[in-house]
């Protein structure tokens, strides 16, 4: 755990430019989340106002001095402004993003809005996180379509890319009835980059769609997610691009425009993607209003040339 003078050194050192690979050792990884003051666990957005860089606490105090220039002009400028640095880091175009608060909510926001047919089928993997598996057995708990998960025991260890690319290859050979796989670009508990590029091919050779959970990629990967060609990819800002806790992107293929819609229904229904997932009622978007920051901050201590 750091504490507050481990964090004034690192931002004293960040303006120094330190040996790239010892400053991110020490604040470029997610312990940044955890750096304590008077004992207690505080987020990212001191940080940034120790750094200064926009921050939490500053996006708060010019709501609550100003509530109703904020949230009229103001949010929907910040928000476009956050939108458009991150789809640009992540080679995007900001028509097909929009912000979630993490990659749960984007995991359900997808396959919650997605409709199934009688018997269909979603692909995970014995390696899914809990939150994700659990949202599709959820999703499948329907008795009238009778929709089920079909888990993919993946067999470790895995030599090569082959070896996964053919056992995806497998499974869906084996089970016509899958509709959708949900595929991580990074493991969780085992931190296994998949060859997501081709299974999204495999996957599309049999017309199954492929929604990618990157929750642990952004910030440890660079990808481009117009390039990528899945249906739809959700990613955390929180984990390893320093983004505040409580933001998210999901990504969305044109194609699937007219289907999804945020789990919140809101004064904007039926309105563009951006104004339906910016307006679901009023809330607090600070966390998001902060990706420029976490993005120039990732920049300043190297990025991705210093990992
Ligand atoms: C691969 C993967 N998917 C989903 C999640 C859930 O992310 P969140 O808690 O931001 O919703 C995590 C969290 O660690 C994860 O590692």
């Amino acid at each position: 755990m750091l504490f507050q003078a481990d964090l004034e050194n690192a931002a004293e050192a960040a303006s120094f430019k330190p040996p790239q690979l010892a400053f991110n050792l020490l604040v470029g990884s997610p312990c940044l989340w955890s750096i304590a003051k008077d004992g207690s666990d505080v987020g990212l957005g001191p940080g940034l106002e120790i750094l200064g860089l926009p921050n939490i606490p500053q996006f708060l105090k010019e709501a609550e001095s100003r509530p109703d220039e904020f949230m009229k002009l103001k949010s929907p400028i910040y928000y476009e402004e956050a939108l458009l640095s991150i789809a640009e880091f992540v080679g995007a175009n900001i028509e097909n993003m929009v912000f979630v608060e993490n990659t749960t909510t984007g995991i359900n926001t997808v396959l919650k809005a997605m409709k199934f047919k009688k018997g269909e089928s979603i692909l995970i993997n014995n390696l899914t996180h809990e939150a994700v598996s659990n949202t599709v057995v959820d999703v499948c708990d329907n008795p009238d379509l009778e929709t089920t998960v079909v888990k993919l025991e993946i067999k470790l260890p895995i030599r090569s890319k082959e070896e996964i690319i053919q056992q995806y290859s497998d499974v869906l050979e084996d089970n016509p009835s899958v509709k959708v796989a949900v595929v991580d670009h990074i493991t969780s508990s085992s931190a296994m980059v998949m060859p997501i590029k081709e299974l999204i091919e495999v996957c599309k050779s049999k017309d199954v769609q492929v929604v990618i959970d990157g929750a642990q990629a952004i910030g440890q990967l660079q990808f481009n997610l117009g390039e990528l060609g899945a249906d739809y990819y959700i990613g955390n800002l929180h984990k390893w691009m320093f983004g505040v806790r409580g933001s998210a992107i999901l990504w969305i293929h044109p194609k699937h425009y007219k289907s999804i819609k945020p789990l919140i229904t809101g004064h904007n229904y039926q309105q563009s993607l951006f104004n339906q997932f910016f307006n679901q009622g009023t809330r607090d978007s600070s966390a998001y209003f902060c990706a420029p920051a976490a993005i120039k901050f990732f920049e300043e201590i190297g990025g991705f040339v210093s990992l």
